[in-house]
C-alpha cells in the first residue's frame, strides 16, 4: 500500500517544548537507591551517584526531572531530606510501604540534576502537607539569604539558591490511594493558596495543578473543570496521568495513542470552557507529567508489599517492569500523540526514568541496561528541537476499544537551523507494509538521509543483561540515498525515524 503525502513547512502545529521530554524520579523502590544513588557501587562519583546511570540518562536526552514522587510526596516532609545525612530521620513511607532513610535529598536531588544537566521539578506535599509547608520549603530551596530558613540552606553548604522553578501543586490527589484525597473543590482551594505563596517567594514560579491522574477515574473530567475553574488564573498547567497496559488484545494495546488523544483533547476542551468562565486571555496548558506503560493489573504494586516479610523494607524491589518490544511500540505511538499536541502539552514526564516502570534499569553493585522502552524515546528526544508540522497520512484504520485506531500513527518535526525534517512513525498493521511517498514542494533539495528502525521478530523480545542489545534500533540501508530513487517502507509492526 502507497501514501502519499505533502509537507509544507508553513503548516506548523507548533514549535516544541523541550520540557516535553521530561521524566520522573520518586522515592520508590529502587529508582533512588540502587538506581540514581549508590555510593557503594565501583561507578560511584563523590556524591555516590552512579555515573553509568547519569550516562544513560544524558544519551536519552531527558529534559527535566520531577521528584520526589508522586504518591510519595503526599507524606513527604521536605525537612526530613536537608541538612547533614547523619542527622536525618528515618520514617515510614506511607505510600509504598517502605522505610525511608533520607540518605538522598532535596541537596542531593538538585546535584544530581546540575551534573545531569536537566531541569528539576519539583511537587509540594499536598496531602499531609500544608500551603505554609509548602512556602517554607521553597524559602528554604530559593531565598536568597537573610531568613532564618534561607540561612539554613547556606549553613548546609548551600549559598547559592537552588533556584527550582517548576513547581507541581501536589500529586494525584483525586486518588482514593492519595493520602490526603480530597474533591476537587477543597484541593482547588489548598492548591490556590499553595500557589499565592508560592508565586509571592519566586515571581518566577511556573505551577502545575493537578488534573485527572486517569481518565478512567469516575471524576474525570469534572474534577478538572472544577480544578481549573478555581485555579485558572494561579497556574501555568493542569496534569494529565494515564498508564497503559496489555490486557490481552495487542490490537487494543497497540490503539493506546487514541486514548491519550482524546484524553489530550478533552482536557484542552476542559481547559477552554474555564478560560471562557474566568474570561481570561490566557491558554492553560498541559504537563503530562506521568505517561508510560505500566502492568498495573499484572502486577499490584501492594501484593508484595502487603506480605508482613516485605513492609517496610529499605529500597525493595517495585513496579520493576521488564518490557518488550511491543511496549516499545506502544510507546512510539505515545509520544507521536505528545508531539502532535505540543501546542498545548509543554511539558510530559516519562514516568519513570530508573528501575521502577522505568527505560533503565540497573543491578545493585553491577551494570545498567537500556530496557527496550528507552529507544523510541531516545530516537524522539535526541532531535526534536524544532517544530511540529502538520500532516497527512492517508492511511486504513482498525477498531479498538477506543474507537478506530490510525494503522500508522505518525509525527513529523521539522529543523529549519538544521534542515531537516523527520517523520516518526509506528506500523500498527500486523502484516501491512505501507511505502510512503513523500512530497516536499517547498523544501528544495530534500533527500532521504537516514531510516532508523526498531524491528523485532518476536513482540515480546525484552533487553537483558545476557543479551542487552536485542531489541535496539538499526539503521537501514538505501544504496542510491534518494528520495526521487528510493520507497520507504514502514513494515509491519515497526517504529521509524525517518530523517530527510
Ligand atoms: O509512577 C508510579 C505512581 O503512579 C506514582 O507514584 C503515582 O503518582 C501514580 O499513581
Amino acid at each position: 500500500t502507497t501514501l502519499s503525502f505533502t509537507l509544507d513547512p508553513q503548516n506548523v502545529i507548533s514549535a516544541i517544548d523541550p520540557r516535553l521530554f521530561g521524566s520522573f524520579i520518586e522515592h520508590l523502590g529502587r529508582a533512588v537507591y540502587t538506581g540514581v544513588y549508590e555510593p557503594e557501587h565501583p561507578q560511584a562519583d563523590e556524591d555516590g551517584f552512579r555515573q553509568d546511570v547519569i550516562e544513560l540518562v544524558k544519551a536519552l536526552h531527558v529534559t527535566t526531572v520531577r521528584y520526589p514522587g508522586g504518591n510519595y510526596v503526599s507524606g513527604f516532609n521536605w525537612r526530613d531530606s536537608i541538612g547533614p545525612k547523619e542527622e536525618r530521620p528515618v520514617r515510614l513511607d506511607y505510600a509504598w510501604i517502605s522505610k525511608e532513610t533520607n540518605q538522598f535529598g532535596i541537596d542531593e536531588f538538585a546535584r544530581w540534576c546540575e551534573k545531569t544537566g536537566v531541569e528539576p521539578m519539583i511537587a509540594v506535599n499536598l496531602g499531609t502537607g500544608t500551603p505554609q509547608e509548602a512556602g517554607y520549603f521553597a524559602e528554604y530551596c530559593n531565598h536568597p539569604g537573610g531568613t532564618t530558613l534561607s540561612d539554613l540552606r547556606i549553613q548546609h553548604g548551600r549559598r547559592e539558591p537552588y533556584n527550582f522553578h517548576l513547581w507541581c501543586l501536589g500529586n494525584e490527589m483525586d486518588g482514593p490511594w492519595q493520602t490526603g484525597q480530597m474533591n476537587a473543590k477543597e484541593y482547588a482551594i489548598k492548591a490556590r493558596e499553595t500557589a499565592k505563596i508560592l508565586r509571592c517567594i519566586d515571581p518566577q514560579a511556573q505551577l502545575v495543578a493537578c488534573g485527572s491522574s486517569s481518565s478512567a477515574m469516575t471524576t474525570f473530567p469534572e474534577w478538572d473543570r472544577i480544578v481549573l475553574e478555581e485555579l485558572y488564573d494561579y497556574v501555568d498547567f493542569i496534569s494529565c496521568h494515564q498508564y497503559y497496559e496489555n490486557e490481552g488484545s495487542e490490537t487494543d494495546f497497540l490503539a493506546s495513542f487514541v486514548n491519550m488523544d482524546n484524553f489530550i483533547e478533552t482536557i484542552v476542551s476542559t481547559a477552554n470552557y474555564a478560560k471562557a468562565v474566568r474570561r481570561s486571555n490566557k491558554d492553560m496548558m498541559i504537563s503530562f507529567d506521568e505517561w508510560n506503560v505500566w502492568y498495573l493489573r499484572g502486577d499490584p504494586w501492594d501484593a508484595p508489599m502487603k506480605d508482613p516479610a516485605n513492609r517496610f523494607r529499605v529500597a525493595p524491589p517495585l513496579l520493576e517492569d521488564r518490557y518488550s518490544f511491543l511496549d516499545a511500540l506502544v510507546m512510539g505511538g505515545l509520544l507521536c500523540s505528545l508531539l502532535n499536541h505540543a501546542d498545548r502539552v509543554k511539558m510530559a514526564s516519562l514516568a519513570q526514568l530508573v528501575n521502577v516502570i522505568a527505560p533503565i534499569f540497573t543491578e545493585p553493585g553491577k551494570g545498567a541496561l537500556c530496557q527496550t522502552l528507552f529507544w523510541p524515546f531516545e530516537m524522539v528526544a535526541s532531535v526534536s528541537d524544532g517544530v511540529v508540522l502538520r500532516h497527512q497520512l492517508p492511511v486504513p484504520t482498525f477498531t479498538s476499544k477506543y474507537g478506530d485506531a490510525r494503522s500508522v500513527q505518525s509525527s513529523v518535526v521539522y529543523n529549519e537551523a538544521r534542515g531537516e525534517i523527520y517523520l516518526f512513525a509506528v506500523n500498527c498493521d500486523f502484516t501491512t507494509s505501507f511505502e510512503l511517498d513523500i512530497n516536499l514542494p517547498a523544501f528544495s533539495d530534500c533527500r532521504l538521509k537516514e531510516h532508523k528502525v526498531l524491528r523485532s521478530d518476536d513482540l515480546y523480545a525484552k533487553n537483558t543483561f545476557d543479551d542487552p542489545n536485542r531489541v535496539s534500533p538499526d539503521i537501514i540501508d538505501y544504496p542510491h540515498g534518494s528520495l526521487r530513487e528510493n520507497t520507504v517502507t514502514l513494515a509491519p509492526l515497526t517504529w521509524n525515524r525517518i530523517t530527510l
